[in-house]
């Protein structure tokens, strides 16, 4: 009874709060870098659960896919003394600034709701800062995925690549039939996604390991290492001309048009088929690249809650438990393109490809196949993850052949850590 009447009087506080925060203006500023079609359909379902509950939402999109614009923003406005309420986040970025101590702790919440036994230890190790709670886990997406138009891949004859031999030929005949084998926007973090799928396929989950989390020389200076870089060649050879700067979702346009065969990308891509009413096994197909089909590469979006002076505010914490609700981790994520970041939500509500996502992250989590996403942040901390894309980057425009990226690649990172 008296644990009853306190629960009640912590949620009449809450809701009293939160409506005094309705009631001056104040509600939840996010900032986020969610602008695409399909990331603002996701982001309207959040948008509009908080709005159900009678809290406002002041939006700050910083467009850029990956974040980095975003990052650069938040760091202007922590430095002017006027953080956001709560933030989007990846990995390593969450860590560091759990670290400078500007996030609020959320056990509260987090302790009350359960989260230790239902979010995986992967996302774990990127929420939480020694024994605190510092961020609410929305999702987990992965790197290591391919996105196929359907009708061009059988009007060309061409089956679902196995292993990157198939994957090589499959784009031979596409440009040989005049299509675009690749859609590609040249950007560092979308070189560097394509190259987490790569580098897996061509080192193999040792290797990954060893040259991405554990930065050693000898990995980053293998002869897989070598390989993974003529692999990106082969890549640059089948984009089409105008691939400099294109955002991510212009990519993923040129596929759902039929303009072009593949993209490389995040699941993030499914939200935009979907947002373009196109169905998965018929019009658009979903696979892992070929050689990494037992991994899984993943990024997992968070939303860190900017300390606002000690506690968690009532807002803060009705959004981190409007996140991390089964219903909402469902809704959201069939429209986003990732699975839920909760290991007991049903896949019930999910696509071909969200099932087979929620299938291949557990397997992956059980046999030791599941690695951080470099170029989303989670395998190393932002200075080496930036002197990883420079290489990538250059050697993709040509200014590196393979050989002389992999020995830039060994120093860059010496000097990044
Ligand atoms: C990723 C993020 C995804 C998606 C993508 C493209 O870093 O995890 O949610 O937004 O960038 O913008």
């Amino acid at each position: 009874m008296r644990s009853y009447m306190k629960t009640t009087a912590i949620a009449l506080a809450l809701t009293a709060a939160a409506g005094a925060a309705k009631a001056d203006g104040h509600g939840v500023e996010v900032l986020h870098w969610w602008t695409s079609g399909g990331e603002a359909a996701a982001l309207n379902v959040l948008k509009g659960d908080l709005e159900g509950q009678g809290i406002g939402w002041t939006d700050m999109p910083v467009a850029g896919g990956g974040g980095e614009q975003a990052m650069t923003v938040l760091r202007a406005r922590v430095t002017a003394g006027n953080a956001p309420t709560a933030v989007q986040g990846l990995g390593f970025d969450i860590i560091d600034w759990a670290n400078e101590g500007a996030l609020a702790n959320l056990n509260s919440v987090a302790i009350a709701e359960g989260w230790d036994d239902v979010i995986p230890a992967a996302l774990q190790q990127f929420a939480k800062v020694d024994g605190a709670w510092v961020s609410a886990p929305v999702n987990v997406h992965s790197t290591n995925w391919v996105w196929a138009n359907k009708a061009v891949l059988d009007a060309n004859g061409i089956a679902v690549p196995e292993t990157w031999e198939d994957f090589a030929a499959a784009l031979e005949a596409l440009a040989a039939a005049g299509v675009t084998p690749i859609a590609h926007g040249g950007q560092p973090w979308q070189d560097a996604t394509v190259f987490d799928a790569v580098a897996m396929s061509a080192l193999g989950p040792d290797g990954y390991q060893a040259a991405f989390v554990d930065l050693d020389p000898e990995a980053l200076g293998s002869d897989a290492m070598k390989e993974a870089f003529d692999r990106m060649a082969v890549i640059r050879a089948n984009v089409d001309e105008n691939f400099s700067g294109r955002d991510w979702n212009l990519a993923t346009a040129m596929v759902i048009n039929g303009e072009a065969g593949f993209q490389m990308m995040g699941d993030w891509a499914k939200g935009e088929f979907l947002n373009a009413d196109k169905v998965p096994g018929e019009d658009f197909l979903c696979f892992r690249f070929p050689g990494t089909q037992d991994q899984v590469t993943f990024n997992a979006d968070q939303f860190m809650m900017f300390d606002q002076g000690g506690e968690v505010s009532a807002e803060q914490a009705a959004l981190a438990t409007a996140i991390l609700s089964p219903s909402f981790q469902s809704a959201f994520n069939v429209v986003k393109g990732s699975v839920p970041a909760r290991t007991d939500v049903s896949n019930a509500d999910f696509d071909a490809c969200g099932k087979q996502g929620m299938a291949d992250l557990a397997a992956a989590a059980e046999s030791g196949n599941l690695y951080g996403s470099m170029a989303h942040g989670h395998a190393n901390e932002a200075s080496v993850k930036n002197a990883m894309y420079d290489v990538i980057t250059a050697h993709f425009n040509g200014e590196f052949d393979s050989e002389t990226a992999v020995d830039e690649l060994i120093t860059a990172v010496e000097i990044a850590q």
